[in-house]
């Protein structure tokens, strides 16, 4: 469906475990992923990927677990960047390295205030049928990242309200697929922000998923040609994507679920126009 072709960063897992909590899956999760499981479905994820776009890789880093999920090194629209400002001490040791990934990439990289949290891709997501940024806010990024967003990249925002520590950056519980689909958990948003989504996507074009299926990660999707990547999904959403036209692909994340993400947080697409 998607006809330019895409370039994913990913970084392998070879630093990933859970040694300090900062959402709700990480709970009891103390040390507690199989680190060759976690390889083996890191590249099950990336051979994947490699069926429908180039992937290239950032380093990991020792006593920084959580870089592997790149999805919040930043937001990437064209050659600019806006680098994750990490609201957790625990992931800010990572933003001097995705600075210097996206500099030594050929990114420009853009102003951005120190003292508002945003973290990335994770919680601004990028229409597939419009010029339009999904943004959420409520756990990580500030309240102020939809105006500033908006200024700086001259893009029309959607700001959305999370309510649900479960789905704490929006790429948890939100996911635009091309067409101007989007695949949703309405739960997660307070009822302004539902109301928000319902103008703004045709009832056709929405694809409200139920909690047993937000809690597989089944809205934390990559999507790419029509194929969508996921964790896991009941057969009846699966039936839902084939109807909308989507093929659902079926990439368990165990151990990275350990930590609070899945298939679209292991990635950050490179080509954003
Ligand atoms: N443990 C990480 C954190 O809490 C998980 C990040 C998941 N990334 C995402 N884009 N949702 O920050």
């Amino acid at each position: 469906m998607t006809a330019v072709p895409q370039t994913i960063l990913m970084c392998p897992p070879d630093h990933f475990e859970v040694v300090y909590v900062i959402n709700p899956w990480m709970e009891g999760q103390f040390a507690n992923t199989d680190d060759a499981l976690a390889h083996r479905q890191w590249n099950d994820l990336r051979n994947a990927i490699e069926l429908h776009a180039k992937v290239v890789l950032e380093p990991p880093r020792q006593d920084l677990p959580d870089i592997v999920f790149t999805a919040n090194a930043g937001l990437v629209l064209g050659k600019k960047v806006i680098v994750s400002r990490f609201r957790s001490v625990e992931r800010q040791g990572e933003e001097p390295h995705h600075r210097a990934w996206f500099t030594e990439n050929g990114f420009e990289i853009l102003d951005w205030p120190p003292e508002v949290p945003f973290e990335g891709a994770g919680d601004a997501l990028s229409d597939r049928g419009r010029e339009l940024l999904w943004v959420g806010h409520g756990f990580r990024s500030d309240a102020a990242v939809p105006a500033l967003l908006e200024r700086l990249l001259d893009r029309k925002t959607a700001a959305l309200t999370l309510i649900d520590p479960r789905f704490y950056h929006l790429d948890t519980c939100l996911c635009p697929l091309a067409g101007g689909y989007l695949l949703y958990f309405p739960a997660a948003f307070d009822e302004k922000s539902r109301a928000l989504i319902e103008v703004l996507v045709p009832k056709d074009k929405r694809i409200a998923v139920e909690e047993a299926d937000a809690l597989k990660f089944c809205c934390n999707a990559v999507d790419l040609d029509g194929f969508v990547l996921m964790n896991d999904a009941s057969e009846n959403l699966r039936s839902r994507l084939r109807s909308a036209g989507f093929t659902p692909v079926i990439t368990p994340l165990s151990e990275f679920m350990k930590a609070g993400g899945a298939a679209k947080c292991l990635t950050l697409k490179l080509v954003e126009i």
